[in-house]
């Protein structure tokens, strides 16, 4: 036999009755998670208080127990809103500290609520229901980026770009049409981040540690209350997976991958050497030694936090591969990057959908970079193809009508007939409606093509689809 563990007089912890030594305080510190967790003090009351009712209503607790769990609660959540609660690192975490604050107003009923769970379905359910708030604000930030994007894409649904491969010029598109490619993308970002809602909204309470509960627990009615879809259906895989967490880091980072192409564009493009737009003074800084400098940081800082986001997506999958079911400690360290991917993202779209109004356009430069691009020599291909030319040999023509403008410095549109047709004899007057870089872009009359009309019909779909989700 041996003797019980002597009670230590300092720092008296929920769980310190099994323990004959205090932690030193670097241990205390290492291990507490307080200071960053005590962001979901409001989901940790919420899930409690769906906690305590369903103990009562399965006669686990009394009425009066969870009455005086309530008007605790209350007074809690006001002082976590007011920013007057004292929290205390001796308390390790969220849950105790609220646990024992409450026990502190209300007495023995607060010490009655832990009845029948663990902080492990505890925290697993506190990050589910942050997360959920989470997500319902990225999705509204993303449509509020949307609309801008296509008020601009609508001024400029007609405005001829230079269209890049291999950063070069390759074809006519229209800037609108430009734009509404990154309109696709996070119209994708926005349904992964749906898609991870649905998969996460799943209730871990009822789990209790790792095994589930001896008590007569009502899980449905638990996950009623708090408005998730339905229960984890294995109690271990309940407490122990952050799949949701990596899930949600998965889709940050894809959104901030998308921004950051985009950013990548605006630098490029608000280049002197390029000069396709400037952007508003309010998202640039300058130089401290160069005074002509006006420098892109907003968007070169998106494209550098979206490493930091990515960072926090491999963190989590790097957390969770070596873990052994059920609960471990480890799990403590999702909170940091799920929070940080979570902030960087909401005030990456906040500040983009303001950015987006701030870019201003210049149409002269991009179409001057267009005629020295010989951006519609597809055109004159494809015109010798429509005229009977099989497409290889058409190319091949271009090709030589490409080198020969090129020696002489102009453009093919600026070649006489008689020029052109040193080339092919099938090329005829009506060359020159293809050639113009309006003619290339009416010409791709399809959807999903570069077509102005096709431009504006795609921002009336896109516009539609945003009214119904919003
Ligand atoms: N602070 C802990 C976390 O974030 C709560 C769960 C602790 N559970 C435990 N058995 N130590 O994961």
């Amino acid at each position: 036999m041996t003797e019980p563990p002597q009670q230590n007089d300092s720092g008296h912890k929920a769980w310190s009755g099994r323990f004959a030594e205090p932690v030193s305080d670097l241990v205390k510190r290492y291990t507490a998670s307080v200071s960053f967790d005590r962001r979901m003090a409001l989901q940790d009351i919420r899930g409690s208080l769906a906690h305590a009712r369903m103990l009562a209503r399965q006669s686990i607790i009394s009425a009066q127990d969870l009455a005086d769990i309530e008007r605790g609660m209350e007074q809690i959540h006001g002082e976590v809103a007011r920013d007057e609660f004292v929290w205390n690192l001796d308390d390790e975490d969220v849950h105790l500290n609220i646990e024992k604050r409450l026990t502190a107003l209300v007495g023995d009923a607060g010490k009655r609520l832990h009845t029948g769970r663990s902080r492990n379905d505890q925290v697993a359910t506190d990050i589910r229901l942050w997360l959920r708030d989470a997500i319902d604000e990225i999705v509204e930030l993303i449509a509020g980026f949307q609309r801008n994007l296509l008020d601009l894409a609508e001024t400029h649904a007609a405005t001829p770009l230079p269209g890049f491969t291999h950063l070069q010029v390759a074809q006519p598109v229209t800037f609108g049409h430009h734009l509404l490619a990154y309109y696709e993308m996070t119209r994708r970002d926005t349904a992964r981040f749906a898609d991870c809602r649905h998969r996460l909204n799943q209730l871990p309470l009822g789990a209790a540690a790792l095994a589930g509960t001896s008590f007569a627990i009502d899980r449905g009615y638990v996950a009623k209350e708090l408005g998730f879809d339905g229960v984890c259906e294995n109690s271990l895989d309940a407490v122990s997976d952050r799949d949701f967490a990596i899930e949600f880091c998965a889709c940050c980072s894809l959104t901030m991958t998308h921004l950051s192409r985009l950013s990548e564009e605006l630098i490029l493009w608000m280049n002197p050497a390029v000069g396709f737009i400037d952007l508003a003074d309010r998202f640039c800084t300058g130089s401290s030694i160069m005074p002509q400098k006006k420098n892109p940081d907003v968007p070169e800082l998106v494209r550098g936090k979206t490493g930091r986001v990515v960072g926090s997506l491999v963190a989590l999958l790097t957390l969770m591969k070596g873990q052994p079911l059920a609960y471990n400690k480890d799990n403590q360290e999702d909170k940091e990057p799920l929070f940080d991917a979570a902030d960087t993202v909401r005030d990456t779209l906040t500040i983009y959908a303001d950015m987006i109004t701030g870019i201003s356009v210049k149409p002269e430069a991009m179409r001057a970079a267009l005629a020295k691009g010989y951006a519609t020599a597809t055109d004159l291909a494809d015109y010798l193809v429509k005229k009977g030319m099989p497409f290889r040999d058409a190319h091949e023509v271009v090709a030589r009508a490409v080198r020969a403008a090129e020696a002489a410095e102009v453009d093919l549109a600026d070649l006489t007939l008689a020029q052109m047709q040193a080339f092919s004899a099938l090329i005829g007057p009506d060359v020159f409606d293809v050639l113009t870089v309006e003619g290339s872009l009416a010409a791709r009359n399809h959807v999903g093509g570069t077509a102005p009309a096709q431009v504006r019909a795609a921002i009336a779909r896109a516009r539609s689809a945003l009214g119904k989700t919003t």
